[in-house]
């Protein structure tokens, strides 16, 4: 079969495309001919990693998994003899976090792993754009106690995880203001947001507004520049560990003097959560957000794009034609 493999760490540059062998499922596994992937931050994170704490999982001198690729929609293939979630035919979409693999035309997975069937209210390419962004937003809203109303601010507000936290805050009924660039301040309204800001016009920051919560799904701000607009017990969580890995040390330290904090939740993904993001997109209230689509070959010019940190969304990788 064909797949992007990387032996080594680096530039997009050391991506091929090349001929590996097709896996053969285990008893316990899915064998699923991949229709789509996507290119993410979370590739290029793992490609290339800028902290040496993504190297303990992804291999401390050159990458433990050489097919990167963590989001797929495909069909099952074959089955393994002891499997009865799945069957032959079946439109799966789904996560390969830890693993990744997707880069490829098949990966086996077992059959208890973050997959489930396709929602039936979305094609092939949108079921693949959506479970990193929404396992990575999820991580964060997790964290937010709605059984009374939240102001929330979400910071990058128009990237693949940015999109899924507008939609999910929504979702479980949060006071959303979402800050984006100009362009795309119609998408995020469509999408959930109560009120918007364009980050290219004013600084986010100096608002009067106070939040329960700053979630910066964009990295680009920091606790002590976003702790005036958070309410007295305010939260701030971010997808980036910050200078000096600083957040990490803040959610370490910050919840022990009673006031605002900082919280760096390790994400996780299991195929409940998958079952759950299939029950919110079948509830209509989900959408994907695509903004470009590649054929496979052209993996070189997807991960570049993706590394420009300038999405609107997701970039899917069309492994099917
Ligand atoms: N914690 C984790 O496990 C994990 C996993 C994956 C990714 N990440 C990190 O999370 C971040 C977001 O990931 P993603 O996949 O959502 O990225 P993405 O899709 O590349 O989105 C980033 C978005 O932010 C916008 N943006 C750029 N500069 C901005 C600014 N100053 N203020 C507000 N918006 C800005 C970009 O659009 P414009 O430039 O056009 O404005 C783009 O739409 C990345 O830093 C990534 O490294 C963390």
């Amino acid at each position: 079969m064909k797949a992007i493999v990387n032996t080594v760490y680096g530039s997009p540059d050391v991506l091929s495309l090349r001929e590996v062998e097709k896996p053969i499922p285990k008893d316990n596994e899915v064998l699923i001919k991949i229709h789509s992937s996507t290119v993410n931050r979370t590739d290029c994170g793992f490609r290339k990693p800028e902290y040496f704490i993504v190297r303990l999982f992804s291999g401390i001198f050159k990458p433990k998994n050489t097919i990167l690729g963590n989001e797929l929609v495909g069909e099952v293939e074959a089955i393994g003899k002891n499997v009865s979630k799945f069957k032959t035919g079946d439109a799966i979409f789904g996560l390969s976090t830890w693993k990744f693999g997707t880069h490829a035309e098949y990966i086996c997975m077992a059959e208890t792993a973050s997959i489930a069937t396709k929602p039936t209210n979305m094609t092939f390419d949108e079921a693949t754009a959506v479970c990193d962004g929404m396992m990575l937003a999820m991580n964060m809203i997790r964290q937010i106690d709605f059984s009374s109303p939240k102001k929330i601010l979400i910071n990058g507000a128009t990237g693949s995880i940015g999109t899924a936290c507008v939609q999910l805050a929504k979702f479980y009924g949060a006071e959303i203001t979402a800050v984006g660039n100009t362009k795309n301040l119609e998408l995020i309204k469509s999408l959930g947001a109560d009120s918007v800001k364009d980050y290219t016009q004013e600084d986010f920051t100096k608002t009067s507004d106070r939040f329960d919560f700053v979630l910066d799904a964009v990295g680009k701000s920091s606790f002590f520049r976003c702790k005036k607009i958070l309410k007295r017990k305010g939260v701030y969580i971010s997808t980036e560990l910050g200078f000096l890995s600083q957040n990490i040390f803040l959610a370490i330290f910050s919840p022990l003097f009673g006031g605002k904090r900082v919280k760096f939740p390790i994400p996780t993904d299991s195929q409940k959560d998958i079952l759950l993001f299939k029950e919110i997109i079948e509830s209509g209230k989900y959408k994907a957000i695509i903004d470009r689509t590649y054929p496979f070959d052209q993996f070189l010019e997807a991960t570049r794009y993706v590394e420009s940190g300038e999405k609107t969304g997701n970039v899917v990788l069309k492994i099917v034609d």
